[in-house]
This record gives C-alpha cells, sequence and structure tokens, in this order.
C-alpha cells in the first residue's frame, strides 16, 4: 500500500477521529473507561477528540496521520485499501519533552482552558459525557500522573507517544512504524528518550520492542472488581549529541 505520512491539518481532522475510533474500538483501556456500551455516544467522543486534536496543533505538538495516497488507491494490491484517496488510516500524537513538567507555558495554559471550554459546551450539547465513566478517568489520570513521576528520570524530558493508532485494514503492513519513526528519528538526533503507555499487552509490547522500546513499569487502575493494567514502554535514543 503506498501512503503518506504527513503532518495533521485542521482539514484532516474528521477522517482523523474516525480512524482513531475504529483502531480503538476493542482497546482494554477504552471498553474500561467506557464500561457501558449503551451509553457510549459516537458524536460526543468524536467532539472530545476533535477537540484535544486541535488543542494538540495549537500547541504545536508533533502529531502525524498517514493518508491514503492517489496512487495508492488506484493500485492493483494483494490488499487494496478501498478508502478514497486522502482518507486517514493512522494516526500518531507525541507531546514534546518538557524539562519541567509541572511548569506550563502561558500558551499551552491558556490552550488547556480553551479545551476545557470546549468539553464543557460538548457536555452541555450532547447532555454528558458520551458514556465516559468519570470516576474511572480520574483513577486512570492519578495512577498516570505517579507512574510518570517515577519513570521520567531524564532532565531532559521524554518525547511521550500519547495516541498511535492504525485502522484495522491498514495493519501489520508497516503504517504504525513509518508514523512513530518521524518523531523516533527526531528523539535520536536531539538525543531524547521516547515514552508510550498500552493497554493492550499483546501484540502491542511486541510491536514496540521491535521499534527499540524495553518494558519500564505496569500502571494498575483499579475500580472494585474491574481492574485496567498499562503497559509503561520507554525507548532509549540511539545516538546522543
Ligand atoms: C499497534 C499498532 C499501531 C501497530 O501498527 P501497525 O501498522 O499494524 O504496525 P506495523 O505494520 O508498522 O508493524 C511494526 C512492527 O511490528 C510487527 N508487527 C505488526 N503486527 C504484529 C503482531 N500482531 N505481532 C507481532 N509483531 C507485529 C511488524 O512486523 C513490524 O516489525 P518489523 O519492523 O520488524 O517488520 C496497530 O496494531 C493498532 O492500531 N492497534 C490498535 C490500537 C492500539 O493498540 N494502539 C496502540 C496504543 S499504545
Amino acid at each position: 500500500m503506498s501512503i503518506e505520512v504527513i503532518p495533521l491539518a485542521e482539514a484532516d481532522i474528521p477522517s482523523a477521529v474516525d480512524c482513531l475510533q475504529k483502531a480503538f474500538a476493542d482497546d482494554p483501556y477504552f471498553c474500561w473507561a467506557f464500561d457501558d456500551p449503551s451509553k457510549f455516544n459516537v458524536q460526543r467522543n468524536a467532539a472530545s477528540l476533535g477537540a484535544h486534536f486541535r488543542f494538540g496543533l495549537n500547541c504545536g505538538y508533533p502529531i502525524y496521520v498517514a493518508k491514503v495516497t492517489r496512487a495508492a488507491s488506484e493500485r492493483k494490491t494483494e490488499r487494496p485499501i478501498t478508502l478514497p484517496p486522502g482518507s486517514v488510516v493512522g494516526i500518531c500524537w507525541w507531546s514534546s519533552p518538557e524539562v519541567n513538567p509541572s511548569k506550563q507555558t502561558w500558551s499551552v495554559w491558556a490552550q488547556e482552558w480553551l479545551l476545557s471550554f470546549r468539553q464543557l459546551m460538548y457536555n452541555i450539547r450532547f447532555a454528558g459525557r458520551g458514556g465516559l465513566n468519570v470516576q474511572r478517568y480520574w483513577i486512570w489520570k492519578a495512577m498516570q500522573t505517579e507512574a510518570q513521576k517515577m519513570q521520567w528520570t531524564n532532565p531532559h524530558g521524554y518525547y511521550f507517544c500519547n495516541m498511535l493508532g492504525v485502522s484495522p485494514q491498514a495493519r501489520g503492513m508497516g503504517v504504525g512504524k513509518r508514523l512513530m519513526d518521524v518523531v523516533m528519528q527526531r528523539a535520536d538526533e536531539e538525543g531524547i528518550p521516547c515514552y508510550l503507555e498500552s493497554s493492550k499487552g499483546a501484540p502491542n509490547i511486541a510491536i514496540y520492542e521491535k521499534m527499540g522500546f524495553e518494558l519500564t513499569g505496569e500502571i494498575k487502575c483499579v475500580d472494585g472488581e474491574d481492574i485496567c493494567k498499562l503497559y509503561c514502554m520507554i525507548r532509549k535514543p540511539k545516538c546522543k549529541v
């Protein structure tokens, strides 16, 4: 399959949201946080993801999409991609390294307020959070903060891959690796480690190990008898400046 990996643009957001929703439909964290499928509101979820993408774009975070090119859709391949040219089949969102995560810049602070405001408006428009179990969301946030405090020991910070998703029909074709490579190469040039969390142990741990990540910890989110485990992985830079 021929695809191009390019920075996310505002116009790609709807297609990127659709790709991500499909990629994470069976994700263990997603199923734990949205624990009642009868309450799940796909439009509310799309609005929230779109707001997060706008937040990331306005903060200048490295966010890349894999798009089907015209040539790819016309080519007769073994596994033809039936999506129209320009469709997003993969998305990778990174946060840039922060030397002092507790000290925010004014612009990021302002963007966080804008994001909160948008979410508030969506809560009114969609009459709630679209099935998100808010208590579980805060359990996860608290555990994640604790895990990152323990594992983020590099004084220059980490490139944090907080979203990577490839459309089910485009998996195993190198799309995820190409998306990751863009920022991993930059991290290598800058001598900065990369960090990620995945709630899917298999096959993701093996996939990330192939990209140079090592398992460094686990996050256990407990809500009564329902537990969600996330695997933390770090990739050391290949060469230091
Ligand atoms: C995880 C995910 C992004 C990987 O994307 P992908 O495009 O399928 O991965 P790639 O084809 O680029 O494969 C990367 C490497 O992993 C290997 N790999 C791919 N699928 C594999 C599998 N099921 N088992 C073991 N290895 C696998 C590939 O062979 C490749 O190795 P190589 O470079 O040595 O050839 C994709 O499976 C996905 O979207 N999953 C659902 C959402 C998700 O879990 N996201 C991650 C949250 S942290």
